[in-house]
């Protein structure tokens, strides 16, 4: 067997993509190591949402540079493989400025990673078109029997890309068009993962509310019809979903989080700013009413359900007035949590070109005030949690002896002292204490 290592950057979708990286590779005679000395091939699955992430590849091909030579010194071949939306974004650039990079490939192609690998050993390999075909296509098969469930809880991507172009977002370059998968295929990878073990599964989607895959008759659905396909699985006990735009959060989805007690209350829905002005120019196309109306919407039909966001201080234009804005509707919402960042350019975003671009240490000096304000909801939505007993997913064993962890609906650790074998059980959990992220409870029985 030869040696894969695959280090991944950025979002959940990465995370999911390496998996399938791994399982297209398993075919082909590679195992997954987290030993990066003993690796035949290293795959940097790349973010490149904001400049820093993008510029941490680099840094990483720095180190590898110096690791690989080593081991040619030992007699040892490496091959380097840079995957995941920087590839796509700067393509063969990368090998430009980073030659000891033997294989650059976008996220549409990591179904052909077997044949790209065979042909990296004897040239340079740059792969990043968008394949005209839904790279989805050839998923089924392969997918159904390579599928590997690696735990309780698992991502499944159900739609990819982004049709929204908000003017600071390199997502509708980097990942294209929106492509949604048919409802069967999502239906037999969520079979086959329960079939696995998993208990609980996260839709994913770069925009995953503007699902809208194909039924079995060849009608197009919406991401509310796959949930409740998806909460008829035996064995299938949690449902998530994200990330999701203002504007799809249709009354289909808002009545699945109403009626069906599977789907998780817990919603991440960006906002990113709270001035109209900001929020126009970021081509977000709702106001800051109309989000927070879709808000009331959704918790008049859930009561329990929280929140959480992402938030971009310093966008061009931004005024101190404007930051106000984004502060007092952080504070009508209460976030149970959320993400903060600065503006960052991306070149090739309508973004990058416009004037009044917001000095660094005036960006920064918002994002310490947004996250003093962020984290105290944090802290008093974990408070708010004690007296209260939700159903936990315990995962796995705690740090100390006799004491297990799992997952509040929430997303919140929760520790507890019980059994080893309620390990992949849900049980009702009083909440008497929180620590600075989790909480801690007691099993009611
Ligand atoms: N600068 C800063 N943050 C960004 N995001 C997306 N693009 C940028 C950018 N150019 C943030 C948004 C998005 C999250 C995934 O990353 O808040 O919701
Ligand atoms: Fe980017 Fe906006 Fe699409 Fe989200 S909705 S991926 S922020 S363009």
């Amino acid at each position: 067997m030869k040696k894969l290592f695959i280090k991944t950057y950025g979002c959940q979708m990465n995370v999911y993509d390496s998996d399938r990286m791994s399982d297209a590779l398993a075919a082909s005679g590679y195992e997954a190591t987290t030993e990066i000395n003993d690796a035949d091939l290293v795959v940097l699955n790349t973010c490149h949402i904001r400049e820093k992430a993008a510029e941490k590849v680099y840094s990483e091909l720095g180190r590898l540079r110096i690791l690989r030579k080593s081991q040619e010194a030992k007699g040892k071949k490496m091959m380097i493989g840079i995957a995941g939306c920087v590839a796509q974004a700067e393509g063969e650039e990368i090998m430009r400025r980073a030659p000891v990079v033997d294989l650059v490939f976008g996220p549409q192609s990591y179904h052909k990673l077997p044949e790209l690998v065979g042909r990296a050993a004897n040239e340079k390999v740059v792969e990043t078109d968008f394949p005209a075909e839904d790279k989805f296509e050839h998923l089924p098969k392969a997918k159904r029997e390579t599928t590997i469930a690696r735990g309780l809880t698992s991502f499944l991507t159900v739609q990819e890309g982004c049709d929204k172009f908000c003017s600071f977002c390199v997502v509708p370059y980097t990942r294209g068009a929106e492509v949604s998968r048919p409802i069967a295929q999502v239906v037999a990878e969520a079979q086959n993962l329960v079939d696995g073990g998993v208990k609980e599964i996260t839709l994913l989607g770069q925009n995953v509310n503007a699902y809208h895959g194909l039924d079995e008759k060849g009608n197009s659905k919406g991401l509310a019809d796959l949930i409740y396909r998806l909460a008829d699985i035996k064995g299938l006990d949690r449902l998530r979903y994200t990330t999701s735009h203002p504007r799809d959060m249709d009354d289909a989805l808002i009545e699945a989080h109403r009626d069906l007690d599977m789907l998780m209350p817990y919603l991440h829905l960006p906002v990113q700013a709270g001035s109209d002005k900001i929020l126009k120019s970021m081509n977000r196309q709702h106001t800051a009413k109309e989000y927070m109306d879709l808000i009331d919407r959704i918790r008049t039909a859930r009561p329990d359900l929280a929140l959480s966001g992402d938030f971009i201080v310093g966008f061009p234009g931004e005024t101190e007035e404007d930051f106000e804005a984004t502060m007092q509707l952080v504070k009508d919402v209460h976030y149970a949590a959320a993400y903060s960042f600065k503006y960052s350019t991306r070149p090739g975003t309508p973004g990058a070109e416009m004037d009044e671009q917001v000095p660094e240490d005036v960006k920064y000096e918002r994002l310490q005030r947004l996250q003093e304000l962020l984290n105290a909801q944090q802290k008093e939505f974990n408070q708010s949690c004690v007296g209260q007993t939700f159903p936990v997913l315990f995962e796995k064993k705690g740090r100390d002896e006799g004491q297990i962890v799992g997952r509040s609906p929430y997303l919140q650790p929760v520790q507890v002292d019980a059994d080893l074998s309620l390990i992949g059980t849900i049980q009702q959990v009083s909440m008497h204490d929180t620590g600075k992220f989790s909480l801690f409870g007691k099993i009611v029985t």
